[in-house]
């Protein structure tokens, strides 16, 4: 017996070192770490449990036969994140560089088809060559039986992405179909071809950071939801958000006690809005006044910036935020922040959370570049999104709300279950000297009229009162108490039952 227990420790000795030291000391000097401590730092202490340490690839080409390393280049298995159950695949870059096996494959899918039948998230660490060379179209059959459960899990259990090393060609579909990916700054990148072949194709010259890294992927491409410095901090950040979020669309997101008060009031928001319409404020700042403990953590932080969408707890229940930002671009709704706003509504719909939308729009971006683009198209995208939408929905508006884009931000026409607005909102077709100026087209030139006219309009229609009267709006509420107000609705609306009729699925402008 005592042979045995000694033969196991060996074999798990072996597992557990991967490639060998010559591999590990270089990926610590790259700044990276391994994928066992990247998983010991994930999971709460002692929780984990590896599966599948001992598989080994198949292939026997290109001299595969005689290197075989037991666990195939990715650990897989289950554990806790502050108590909850998550499950795990973190790819390992010192065993044949990370890359993926038919073997690998399978133990991807086997901790996907157990999540998918406990209901519990998964959350996958990238670090990979791409494709094993050596074993060809197995290799390329097993991303597409991964790609088949990522598309099969979404909206049933929440799927995360880290992308702590590179992650290239096919490789990137996986984490693309997850609900979040975080990079790390300089380690990580994803593209769907390197610079090299950038190079031949294009004559383009482009680092890889550049190309494809944390940044780029955070800023321009909206592909990323957020960059991190290094591994630490971008695994601590997936223990954050893990925390929002429930174990699969079947049970409620996490409830966690607050001290802060709902009925706490903040007469500073009762000064927020600046005088002057033309004049910006933070709506980042109404955000971190009213949620529980000014905790706000954001999704997209450093892409259309535009919209702010995030995640946060109100009387201890996550909701999610959607927020014009008037501090960039007039909180103009455009392309892409249509798309980050309505992926993000998508989301808290699948998963139960209730979407709380703070409005101050004064419509849609004008220009070639955004019609040209297909504002039409992904515009239509958000508005979509809110009106599918079945979970509590409330909506404040703070200033502005013009035009179509009022209707699209979470209005009551589009099923908002409490509609608030601030005695500062501006609810109109278009903003009062933009109206006088098409309406009063023959008046031009007399400017005094044109002002008389203008003042007219505003004391007409720019304010809450005139869809207040037609109950468009539910309520005009003082902003100091704005937090007491959203949880009341929140309570009110905790067990809403809505369905949309029966359907295969629908056909969301894409
Ligand atoms: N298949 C098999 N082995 C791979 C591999 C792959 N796709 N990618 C990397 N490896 C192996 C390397 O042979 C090397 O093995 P060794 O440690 O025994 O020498 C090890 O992984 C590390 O690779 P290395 O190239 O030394 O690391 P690097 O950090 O300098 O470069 C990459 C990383 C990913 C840029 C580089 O390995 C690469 O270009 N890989 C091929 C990518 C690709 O074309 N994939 C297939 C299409 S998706």
């Amino acid at each position: 017996m005592q042979e045995i227990v000694r033969k196991l420790a060996e074999k798990r000795a072996a597992a557990e070192l991967g490639g060998g030291l010559r591999r590990i000391e270089a990926q610590h000097a790259k700044g990276k770490l391994t994928a066992r401590e990247r998983i010991e730092l994930l999971m709460d202490s002692g929780s984990f449990e590896e599966w599948d340490m001992f598989v080994e690839h198949r292939c026997s080409d290109f001299g595969m036969k005689d290197q075989s390393i037991p666990g195939d280049g990715v650990v897989t298995g289950y554990g806790t994140i502050n108590g909850r159950m998550v499950f795990v695949f973190s790819q390992d870059f010192t065993v044949f560089g990370g890359s993926l096996s038919e073997a690998h494959a399978e133990k991807i899918c086997k901790v996907m088809d157990h999540a998918m039948k406990v209901g519990a998230p998964v959350i996958g660490i990238n670090d990979s060559g791409g494709a094993r060379i050596q074993e060809g179209v197995a290799s390329l059959g097993g991303y597409a039986d991964v790609f088949q459960r990522n598309v099969l899990a979404s909206g049933v259990i929440p799927q995360i992405s880290l992308i702590m090393g590179p992650c290239a060609g096919g490789a990137v579909y996986s984490p693309a179909m997850t609900d979040f990916i975080f990079m790390v700054k300089d380690s990580s990148y994803m593209y769907v071809t390197g610079p090299e072949v950038v190079k031949t194709v294009t004559h383009e010259t482009v680092t890889h950071e550049e190309l494809g890294g944390a940044v780029t992927h955070s800023t321009k491409s909206g592909v990323a939801d957020r960059a991190f410095e290094d591994d630490i901090d971008a695994l601590l950040m997936i223990r954050r958000l893990i925390n929002y979020l429930p174990a699969n669309n079947r049970v409620a997101p996490p409830y966690r006690p607050t001290p802060d008060n709902a009925d706490r009031t903040e007469p500073s928001l009762d000064t927020l809005v600046p005088d002057s319409p033309t004049k910006s404020y933070d709506m980042k700042e109404l955000i971190l006044k009213i949620v529980d403990d000014t905790d706000f953590f954001e999704i997209q932080p450093e892409y259309a910036k535009n919209m702010v969408i995030g995640f946060a707890r109100m009387e201890g229940y996550p909701v999610g935020i959607v927020a014009n930002q008037p501090m960039v671009l007039a909180g103009c709704l455009d392309i892409k922040s249509s798309i980050k706003a309505a992926r993000f509504v998508r989301f808290c719909d699948c998963f139960s959370i209730p979407i709380i939308t703070l409005v101050d729009v004064p419509g849609f971006m004008p220009g070639t570049s955004q019609e040209f683009g297909g504002i039409i198209k992904h515009g239509a995208k958000l508005l979509y999104a809110f009106a599918e939408a079945t979970v509590p929905k409330i909506t404040l508006i703070t200033r502005k709300a013009y035009g179509g884009a009022y209707d699209v931000m979470a209005s009551k026409h589009l099923r908002g279950d409490v509609n608030l607005a601030w005695p500062s909102a501006e609810i109109a077709v278009m903003g009062p000297k933009g109206a006088v100026e098409i309406i009063f087209r023959k008046e031009r030139g007399d400017e005094a009229r044109i002002e008389e006219l203008t003042n007219e309009y505003r004391e007409r229609f720019a304010n809450p009162f005139v869809a207040g009267r037609r109950g468009f709006i539910d309520d005009v509420i003082m902003p100091s108490q704005t937090r007491k107000r959203i949880c009341r609705s929140l309570a009110l609306l905790r067990n809403k039952k809505l369905e949309n009729p029966w359907r295969k699925h629908g056909n969301i402008p894409l």
